[in-house]
């Protein structure tokens, strides 16, 4: 935008200013999209375009021409193994079905979410995946729904406003705590996310359930609050070693790997000690000392389900909003044992 308005080239801004509509507007009426739009708008941007003598640049003629659909992808930190597996999984998808994605990480960021957003509309996407817990309902109103952009919500984004792809987080806490309790362990502890998203409140509201069910007392000492990271991790090893736990479920695996290092600089032993369980089952686990149990999200199934539905939403906008969710499991190792 900079280059062209250094050159006096009449720009996407220009026209949007002169025919008083949005950037996305126009870029979605000269991309091969003004069906979304009415006839007044349509008829506005073509005139303002003619009288400014605006023409696309070349991206924009290449999208049009060889209708290569761009696919946006927000998350919350692509430096998670979960993911950037997730994304990595889409990728592929995205390239076998000739369209691009576009991913973006906020870094939990809000303000940069949705610079991030507005950014991904102003490239007339086709359809974007919104991971991300500060997209709202403002934002799906005012940004998405206004424009016309097909969107579809996973994992820690929390609107059930759009189709939506979950895995089975309640269960998936059920599963870990089952193993545990069916190791024998009465005092099994919790590592949870501070200020969790809903998912992940999920997996704290399932770990409940699952002490109640297998006969053992709720006691909040046992639940200890972290950042969702490794350091968070190694930092909750000296809480939990203040209490009576002889095991424990972390909300993912990197609070696992932190834990690990955590007990390990505490002279404490997995699983010896503590049996832990992690939740991702990233592919590192099998690779640690020992490798992890941990409670398997089908990342791949996730992404090819996602991907398959947000292409059925773009060929089709008025299909009914779906909900599918997908089930996890459990994936035994060597970080738990028996109680002795
Ligand atoms: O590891 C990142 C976690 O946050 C995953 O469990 C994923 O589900 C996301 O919510």
């Amino acid at each position: 935008e900079g280059f062209f308005a250094m050159t006096n080239r009449v720009t996407i801004r220009d026209v949007a200013r002169y025919a008083d509509v949005s950037m996305s507007t126009v870029s979605q009426i000269l991309n091969g999209k003004a069906s979304r739009f009415s006839n007044d708008t349509r008829q506005k941007v073509l005139y303002a375009r003619d009288a400014l003598g605006y023409v696309p640049d070349f991206n924009a003629r290449n999208l049009i021409t060889n209708s290569v659909k761009t696919i946006g992808v927000i998350v919350p930190d692509i430096g998670n193994p979960f993911f950037s597996t997730f994304i990595k999984s889409i990728e592929l998808l995205a390239m076998e079905q000739n369209c691009i994605s576009l991913i973006l990480s906020s870094n939990d960021n809000q303000e940069l979410e949705r610079k991030h957003l507005e950014q991904l509309i102003n490239r007339s996407i086709d359809g974007i995946i919104i991971a991300s817990p500060s997209i709202g309902q403002a934002e799906i109103d005012n940004q998405l729904k206004k424009n016309h952009i097909p969107y579809l919500l996973i994992d820690q984004n929390p609107i059930a406003d759009g189709d939506r792809v979950m895995t089975d987080d309640f269960n998936g806490a059920e599963l870990a705590v089952n193993h545990l309790a069916q190791l024998g362990h009465r005092k099994i502890a919790m590592i949870m996310a501070k200020k969790p998203s809903d998912n992940l409140k999920r997996r704290f509201f399932g770990y409940k359930q699952a002490l109640n069910s297998n006969g053992l007392e709720f006691d909040e000492k046992l639940v200890i609050s972290t950042e969702m990271s490794k350091i968070g991790g190694m930092n909750a090893a000296n809480k939990l070693i203040q209490t009576d736990a002889t095991a424990v479920l972390t909300v993912n695996d990197e609070v696992a790997i932190g834990l690990y290092h955590g007990l390990n600089l505490l002279g404490k032993n997995v699983p010896d000690d503590y049996s832990v369980v992690g939740y991702d089952n990233i592919d590192l686990d099998e690779y640690l000392a020992p490798p992890l149990t941990s409670i398997s999200q089908p990342v791949h199934e996730l992404g090819a389900t996602v991907f398959k539905k947000l292409i059925e939403r773009i060929k089709n906008p008025d299909l009914p909003q779906t909900e599918i969710m997908l089930p996890v499991k459990l994936v035994k190792r060597n970080s738990t044992k028996k109680l002795s």
